[in-house]
């Protein structure tokens, strides 16, 4: 039973327990397809080699989209059912279950933190980026998708009924400049929940659909932000 009084990030773990085995049969519609191509599009052009820690691993998108080495990555997640899940479908990855606002790995080990498809959005977004910015080493890559106001005035998917917070790109970019990030960008990506009906369009059309909001899109109209940014040397 869950109380009052139990910490934040374990009341979010039992939620992600309870939906671990049905967590990737939920995002197979079109519209996650059309979203998963172009992040792995970013995510190639974000990565090149080198040790990247995964906050908020889920059961393992980031490996799907980007196919890390084994020895190059750590997943952590609150959820151990999430974890569970990820490490069935990755034996020889590394996953931890941490809390990705103050973890237990080392400090300034890694060349790039991802936290993917909102989970920096569960806690104080500045926590997770303060642990973002010692878990890097000076000159390491930020990339985070945490939710944005375009998916807030929506009917909520009713797989994701809980609490989650969305930013506006104008907060987003200064908690990041407050915590010594450098080189900083941001726009909205994603199907905006707003336009609920376009989830459903056929794949060519999301593809183009996104594509063209993620050129010309504002970044508080998407689903998520899409935030880039770089550890100063
Ligand atoms: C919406 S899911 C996204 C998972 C994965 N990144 C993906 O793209 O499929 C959010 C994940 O963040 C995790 N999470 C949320 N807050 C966390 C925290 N403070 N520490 C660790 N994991 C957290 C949840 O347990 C959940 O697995």
């Amino acid at each position: 039973m869950v109380g009052q009084d139990v910490p934040v990030v374990n009341r979010i773990g039992e939620i992600f327990d309870r939906e671990a085995d049905l967590y990737d049969a939920r995002y197979d519609t079109h519209a996650d397809m059309a979203e998963d191509q172009l992040t792995a599009k970013r995510l190639v052009n974000f990565y090149s080699q080198g040790k990247l820690v995964d906050l908020g691993c889920g059961t393992g998108k980031l490996i799907e989209l980007l196919g890390v080495d084994t020895e190059d990555y750590v997943g952590l997640d609150v959820s151990g059912g999430m974890i569970r899940v990820a490490r069935s479908k990755y034996p020889l990855h590394t996953f931890h279950t941490d809390d990705i606002t103050r973890s237990l790995l080392m400090g300034e080990s890694y060349d790039y933190a991802v936290s993917l498809y909102g989970s920096p959005s569960y806690s104080p977004f500045r926590d997770v980026v303060r642990e973002a910015h010692r878990l890097l080493r000076p000159g390491g890559k930020v990339l985070m998708m945490p939710y944005a106001p375009g998916r807030k005035n929506a009917p909520r998917p009713p797989q994701a009924p809980h609490a989650a917070r969305y930013i506006r790109a104008a907060e987003a970019r200064e908690v990041l400049k407050e915590e010594r990030f450098v080189r900083i960008t941001c726009h909205g990506v994603g199907v905006p929940w707003a336009h609920a009906s376009d989830r459903d369009l056929p794949l060519p059309a999301l593809q183009v659909l996104l594509e063209t909001e993620a050129n010309h899109g504002i970044a508080d109209d998407g689903c998520f932000l899409l935030l880039i940014a770089e550890k100063r040397r």
